[in-house]
């Protein structure tokens, strides 16, 4: 059986873990400072396993040994956006807290172990798990566009009334400011839809914004929900290697033109790795703004 180590336990760390657990696809590890919180959302969501019908198993602590073996590991710790700050904010705050786990994280893992980075600011923290673990760069990937796609399909599913399985829209570029949100290139089944420009900028900022948006709402933490959706979809295809195409943040090596950064764009996802990127030929005007981050 397939092991997914989550490294924070917070909400969406433990919201993850409860999908991936639940809906049957490994059994997980939670790790947390002070294994308080880790061991009790372990027993927590070893008991509504019970009611889902999913026989996985949950453990939880601070141990780092508990994540040997892991064929996963998840980053989902550091601090969370407060109300009226920016991602790119929380980088020295994280960079530490990130340094400071991965030291502790590596001796457990094997070399097959992928690895999926969800604290912020987004891409600069999965460039900097790159570049510390120095592994092939196939083994590392961010969550970040995939959420942010998944919220500019729900402005779209709105504005057209259709169903948001039928809308295809996507996010590439940075889970941050830098964030495009591709709106010329929406579709209903792969049809391209005639959008107003007054259309496309709602669905732009809205999508942009919506971050910062339930920020604002919560006032002490950030979503959480869809980040443990946008985590359980890169598990469930990287264990299954559905080879699913999914905008996610990789280090980019010359495509697009783009060398040593870790951007948000289309990839094909492998076993336990991203395979490659899907290139796409954008305008010259998505190239540059791409180029530009
Ligand atoms: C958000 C945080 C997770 O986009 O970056 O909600």
């Amino acid at each position: 059986m397939s092991k997914v180590a989550i490294i924070g336990a917070g909400n969406v760390g433990g919201l993850a873990g409860t999908w991936i657990a639940g809906l049957g696809l490994a059994d997980v590890v939670l790790i947390d400072k002070g294994s308080g919180r880790a061991k009790g959302k372990a027993m927590d969501i070893n008991d509504a396993l019970a009611i889902l019908g999913s026989d996985r198993w949950v453990d939880g602590g601070d141990d780092y040994s508990l994540i040997e073996d892991s064929d996963i590991v998840v980053i989902t710790a550091g601090v969370p956006r407060r109300p009226g700050m920016t991602r790119e904010d929380l980088r020295t705050e994280n960079e530490k807290i990130i340094g400071d786990i991965l030291d502790k994280a590596v001796k457990f893992v094997k070399e097959s172990t992928a690895w999926i980075i969800v604290t912020n600011p987004l891409d600069y923290i999965t460039n900097f798990v790159y570049q510390r673990l120095s592994i092939d760069r196939h083994k590392v990937m961010g969550m970040g566009v995939n959420l942010d796609s998944s919220r500019m399909v729900n402005q779209v599913s709105k504005i057209l009334g259709v169903s948001r399985s039928s809308v295809k829209a996507m996010v590439v570029g940075q889970h941050g400011r830098g964030m495009l949100p591709l709106v010329d290139d929406i579709s209903v089944n792969g049809v391209k839809v005639a959008l107003s420009e007054k259309e496309k900028d709602i669905i732009r900022d809205r999508t942009i914004n919506r971050g910062a948006e339930i920020v604002a709402a919560f006032g002490d933490g950030s979503a959480y929900v869809a980040p443990g959706a946008g985590i359980y979809q890169i598990v469930r295809s990287i264990l299954t290697n559905s080879k699913e195409v999914l905008p996610l943040s990789v280090r980019l090596e010359g495509e697009y033109g783009i060398n040593g950064k870790c951007l948000g764009v289309p990839v094909k996802l492998g076993h336990l790795a991203w395979d490659e990127v899907i290139k796409i030929p954008w305008t010259e005007e998505v190239l540059s703004k791409l180029r530009a981050l």
